[in-house]
């Protein structure tokens, strides 16, 4: 303990040599630190790093925001590819994307030095009003768990460590670092944990962040039901768990370290030398409990290869070419068609002469905000950013002219949305309306009686009230924070060198109160506690069961061209136990252009003995057509996707009798249906 070792030494310390097992290379190293080292490594240093151990050659494990891309500082002096937020990554329904983005981000960490990835964030969407709506997946844990695992898998494949967020029931900004989210287990193991559970059971996620909030009246940092007992012990999660930013803030040092906290952030606070010399002295933890929260923390390090020569680590890269693309092609696939009356669009530029274009988010640039004003932890400062207007100037050069006067153009486009200033889409405070601002109302309205051929595009991070406008605007679409290459992106949607694919993954509602965490204030926002009385019923699992008619629903986008579903096969009419039930269906394109579909199954439980949802998601699959091609599609099911989680028993049980099998290309828009019989 406490030797000093020449370079030469060092090198050759059994920790060093990579050919030794993982495990013995982290208990070699854990057995050669002192108690003092182990309290230094607990804690962070200058915002993204931990404290290095010089005399036993660690490093400092570099980890950086966020989930739209790598940003290397808090100013943005380090240039990185910004791709379009979780929620239009999450629309285009395709996991291939999200293993590719997870990829080239942790290409991009590398090149910036870094060894983790503060992404992907994963909260269920549970309101249109949490300001951070747009830097999460989805409000259906499905949905949620497949494209976690994907992205988790994509940045892990360049040895980079993920870091799933925020673990758990971090659902709104308001009064995050008190409020107490009361949440009942059924809605905890049905919706909230399912994602989280994933990347660690099919993804190996190598790091979990824990939440501000509480959860049922515990502090997610010194939370010993989430973290030892279910990410630990139940679930076999390997890698550590970092604090959110001074999430430990309102937490008790002992608590913390025995609930399985291994490093806190960004600064050393209840982990400091004082704290934790004074309640281990007092037997308020034990060398084994601080050994338990090192070991996984080192375990990570060798994991992302700090301890290796570099050139034997996959190769960084950042800003290229191909990240570039990869950020326009999910922005151009995540773009949802919401409303496309008599095919106003795609726009044919050969007829047209005359384009108008105006509205607030013409000229919106992301990137140009600060963390404060832009946004918060996920902004991103790219080397360039492609404007709407950019966008279409760069598609119409030479060929139609664009022009700001509605009443004297053949089309009119407005970009409406909302922005990252706070109390719109921003961390640390939620949306402080759920419309669009007044004056872009009024500018819809008075612009389609000067122009009927108006398409309203919408760039914003989630669901908005648009009752007041939409029956009157034939055309809408939404694409979401489109990243650095949006403008591009859009406008190969507006004229059709790309057929729009995207398909909401969450319910867009008439008006808020028809939102299943909006019937109270004790719903939402709560107090010092925020109680989640709607259980299970979050998103379209509310709407559906209590018949509320959305404005979009979950699942929906349209397309330029048309598909067909026919002769939906199930295999078996009965299964029992473990058995694999097949079922396949026939797709068709049957308009005139080449396009992608988002064909969705559902189940729903004929009956149950106690309550569940009208349908839940358990398949979906992305298909490109060409006009008039037909594939057959295949989804499997088992007893695990029948079942639900019986909080009278404290267990999963499926139980026997009949379900529906509904397809689907929304969950509202279900075009077949079968029916198995589950026997025991
Ligand atoms: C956010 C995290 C982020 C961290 C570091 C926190 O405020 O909640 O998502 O990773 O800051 O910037």
């Amino acid at each position: 303990m406490n030797e000093t070792y020449s370079e030469e030494q060092l090198q050759n310390l059994p920790f060093m040599n990579n050919n030794l097992e993982l495990e013995k290379r982290v208990e070699d190293l854990l057995s050669r630190l002192t108690l003092e080292e182990k309290f230094k490594l607990s804690t962070g240093r200058l915002m993204w790093h931990t404290k290095p151990i010089k005399r036993l050659g660690i490093k400092p494990f570099t980890m950086y925001d966020g989930p739209h891309g790598v940003r290397p500082d808090s100013m943005g002096e380090i240039k990185s590819t910004y791709f379009p937020s979780a929620i239009c990554r999450a629309a285009t329904w395709d996991s291939k994307l999200s293993y590719e983005f997870g990829k080239a981000v942790a290409e991009e960490v590398r090149e910036a030095g870094a060894h983790m990835l503060l992404a992907p964030g994963i909260n269920i969407q549970r309101t249109p009003m949490n300001g951070r709506t747009f830097e999460y997946q989805t409000e259906d844990p499905y949905l949620n768990k497949v494209l976690a695992v994907a992205t988790v898998k994509g940045i892990q494949s360049q040895k980079i460590a993920a870091c799933v967020k925020h673990y758990i029931c971090n659902n709104q900004e308001t009064n995050r670092f008190k409020v107490s989210s009361e949440v009942s287990e059924r809605a905890l193991q049905e919706i909230y944990l399912p994602a989280f559970k994933a990347t660690v059971q099919e993804a190996d996620a190598w790091s979990f962040m824990t939440c501000y909030n509480k959860v049922n009246g515990i502090y997610g940092s010194e939370n010993h039901n989430l973290l030892r007992e279910r990410l630990m012990d139940k679930w076999g999660f390997r890698g550590f768990t970092v604090s959110d930013w001074n999430a430990t803030a309102y937490t008790n040092t002992e608590k913390c370290v025995k609930a399985g906290l291994s490093l806190e952030m960004p600064t050393a606070k209840k982990y400091n030398k004082r704290n934790m010399t004074k309640a281990f002295n007092e037997g308020k933890f034990t060398e084994d409990d601080i050994n338990e929260n090192i070991r996984r923390l080192l375990r990570v390090m060798f994991l992302v290869g700090l301890f290796d020569d570099e050139k034997t680590l996959p190769k960084g890269s950042i800003n290229t070419f191909e990240h570039q693309t990869l950020a326009r092609k999910i922005a151009e696939e995540g773009i949802v068609l919401l409303k496309n009356d008599e095919d106003l669009l795609p726009l044919n530029i050969d007829e047209i002469q005359k384009l108008a274009v105006i509205g607030p988010n013409v000229n919106l640039r992301i990137g140009e905000g600060d963390i404060l004003s832009g946004g918060g932890s996920s902004i991103n400062y790219p080397p360039y950013e492609i404007t709407p207007l950019e966008g279409l100037r760069q598609k119409c050069k030479g060929k139609l002219e664009i022009i700001d006067k509605p009443s004297e153009a053949d089309r009119t486009i407005i970009f409406a949305g909302l922005n990252h200033d706070h109390g719109m889409d921003a961390e640390g405070e939620d949306k402080n309306i759920f419309g669009l601002p007044l004056e872009q109302v009024k500018l819809i309205k008075e612009t389609i009686q000067e122009n009927p051929y108006t398409i309203v595009v919408l760039i914003n991070g989630s669901p908005i009230d648009m009752d007041d406008w939409i029956d009157r605007v034939p055309s809408v679409i939404e694409t979401w924070y489109g990243g650095m290459e949006a403008g591009k992106a859009i406008a190969n949607v507006l004229f059709g060198d790309v057929n729009p694919s995207g398909k909401l993954t969450i319910t867009f509602p008439r008006k808020l109160s028809d939102s299943p965490a909006h019937t109270s204030k004790r719903t939402y926002p709560g107090n010092d506690k925020v109680f989640y009385d709607e259980g299970i019923f979050v998103g379209y699992r509310h709407f559906d069961t209590k018949n509320i008619e959305p404005l979009f629903p979950f699942g929906h986008g349209l397309s330029y061209t048309t598909f067909t579903y026919e002769n939906l096969t199930i295999d078996q009419e009965k299964i029992r136990g473990d058995d694999v039930l097949k079922v396949s269906v026939d797709i068709t394109n049957t308009g005139k252009k080449n396009g992608k579909e988002v064909v969705q199954l559902y189940i729903q439980d004929v009956q149950s003995s106690i309550e569940r949802p009208l349908k839940e998601l358990k398949g979906f699959k992305k298909i490109y057509l060409n006009s008039g091609q037909m594939k057959t599609i295949m989804f499997e099911l088992n007893k695990d996707d029948l079942s639900f989680y019986n909080p009278i028993e404290n267990s999963w049980v499926v139980e026997k009798g009949a379900f529906k099998i509904l397809i689907g290309s929304s969950s509202r828009d279900i075009q077949l249906e079968g029916e198995v019989e589950y026997l025991e």
